[in-house]
């Protein structure tokens, strides 16, 4: 299967690049920019000042950018700051590459900008923004308040501007978090008193956060957290999912809530976390149970969500963790009675991986079943909602539409193929392992 990018992990001290660079960029940069020996005759005089006089570049420019795969792609600049001690126009950038997601947003220099590819009309609405710069009263009670996670779909265009204008620039740009040094994807609302912090060190164990090293170096002599708090629900091997009460550990709950939005971008964040169960899967050694991923869930959903948000660390990903975390949340569901599906919107990569996994879990089951079988009964047996069925065999061209009723039509030769495409099945949920009973409210 393709790789989408992401952003990088160190682990001591060597750098990784966690997926291939997407193809593109034929856009040919000026010679003196790619490194090349070659002859440059000096710049006309009319060429510079034309260039100097688009400088500093306006918010909302458009203009080609050299990343870190060598290539131009096309940017838009979504915020400008003056470097320290700097010549009148020197500028730092911060852009949007239009082809990527927003969690490949970066601070750029000016000499990775080719200037010769400036579209001078700059996006009002981005203007617009820039001079109303401070949060409006919606943001802040947005913020402020309590309650759940919102998705996109909730949100008019003029919040999603408001979102996308609040969190266009990553604030914390490194956590530390156990061996791991991980560069963020997204904005994340930490209190005002880490504004000035471009990284911030976690403790595996209880996520609380600090500014500087030191201060994690003290707190790890006194914290006795070895795992998470709550309940153990799980263990096969080394994996163990631990279930945390929002209400019973609010603090932990707020502090998973604010690394989690380092990795998340539709997601509004709100600090009232009674409401969630969330469930924590570790890899449990002799120095205790490392956070994997999580996910978390409404303890009362009107929606029948069973998963308001997933997470697998960035360090973690590609290993088939997001698949158990997905597939453990139909478990719970099932020991419910009751079917589920994700919060809407889901992302790119939660989007594949619901896709993988929901083809993977009906395409065995029609592999395996003799005779006809509706939606219904596949609902019944995977505790997969009905519609996300219907789209997921809908995809695969596996449904038709006869006399007002659909259809399953299963080529065994065709499920082989679809199979094959869907990636590996993921790490497996040994339900014989699971010792849980639905959350009821205590009086
Ligand atoms: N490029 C291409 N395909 C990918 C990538 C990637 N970078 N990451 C995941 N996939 C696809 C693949 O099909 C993969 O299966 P395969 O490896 O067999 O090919 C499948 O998704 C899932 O792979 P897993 O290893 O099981 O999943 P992972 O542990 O990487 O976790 C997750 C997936 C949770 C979505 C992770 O990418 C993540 O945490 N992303 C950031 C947060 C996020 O976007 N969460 C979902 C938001 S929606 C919501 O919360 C309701
Ligand atoms: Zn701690």
């Amino acid at each position: 299967m393709g790789s989408i990018d992401t952003p990088t992990i160190t682990e001591n001290g060597s750098t990784q690049l966690q997926a291939a660079a997407p193809s593109g960029g034929d856009h040919k940069p000026p010679a003196s920019a790619n490194g090349a020996q070659v002859e440059v005759s000096p710049e006309p005089e009319a060429t510079k000042k034309r260039r100097s006089s688009m400088l500093p570049l306006e918010v909302g420019t458009r203009v080609m950018c050299r990343w870190r795969d060598g290539k131009y792609h096309p940017v838009k600049v979504i915020e400008r700051r003056k470097m320290p001690y700097a010549v009148p126009y020197d500028y730092e950038y911060y852009v949007h590459y239009t082809e990527f997601n927003r969690r490949l947003d970066e601070w750029v220099k000016l000499e990775q900008l080719d200037l010769d590819s400036v579209e001078t009309v700059v996006d009002e609405k981005v203007e617009d923004k820039v001079t109303s710069l401070k949060m409006t009263r919606h943001q802040k009670r947005k913020i402020d308040e309590t309650h759940v996670e919102v998705g996109h779909e909730e949100l008019d265009a003029a919040s999603l501007r408001e979102h996308e204008e609040f969190t266009k620039v990553k604030n914390i740009a490194t956590i530390e978090l156990g061996r791991y040094e991980i560069e963020t994807w997204y904005f994340s609302p930490f209190p005002p008193e880490y504004n000035d912090s471009l990284k911030l060190y976690f403790c595996e164990f209880c996520l609380n956060f600090m500014k500087r090293k030191e201060q994690l170096q003290r707190h790890m002599r006194k914290c006795d957290l070895k795992h998470p708090p709550g309940d153990e629900i799980y263990r096969s091997g080394t994996l163990s999912m631990f279930e945390v009460d929002g209400k019973k550990n609010k603090v932990y709950g707020q502090n998973l809530c604010y690394l989690a939005k380092l990795f998340l971008d539709h997601k509004t964040l709100y600090y009232d976390v009674d409401l969630f169960l969330f469930y924590v899967l570790c890899e449990c050694d002799d120095r205790g149970c490392h956070m994997v991923g999580y996910f978390s869930k409404e303890k009362h959903s009107e929606e029948s969500y069973n998963l308001a948000c997933i997470l697998t660390l960035p360090p973690y990903q590609r290993k088939g963790y997001g698949k158990f975390l997905i597939a453990f949340s139909y478990e719970l569901s099932k020991k419910e009675g009751k079917v589920g599906t994700p919060e809407r919107p889901l992302s790119d990569l939660g989007l594949l991986s619901y896709r993988g996994y929901w083809t993977r879990v009906l395409l065995d089951i029609l592999k395996k079943h003799k005779g006809n079988i509706s939606i219904k009964e596949l609902s019944d047996m995977t505790a997969i909602k009905a519609e996300d069925i219907l789209t997921t065999l809908q995809s695969l061209e596996l449904i038709q539409y006869r006399k007002g009723q659909h259809v399953i039509c299963a080529d065994p030769k065709v499920l082989d193929r679809h199979l094959k495409a869907a990636g590996r099945g993921g790490l497996e949920v040994d339900v014989s392992k699971l010792i849980w009973t639905p959350y009821k409210e205590q009086s």
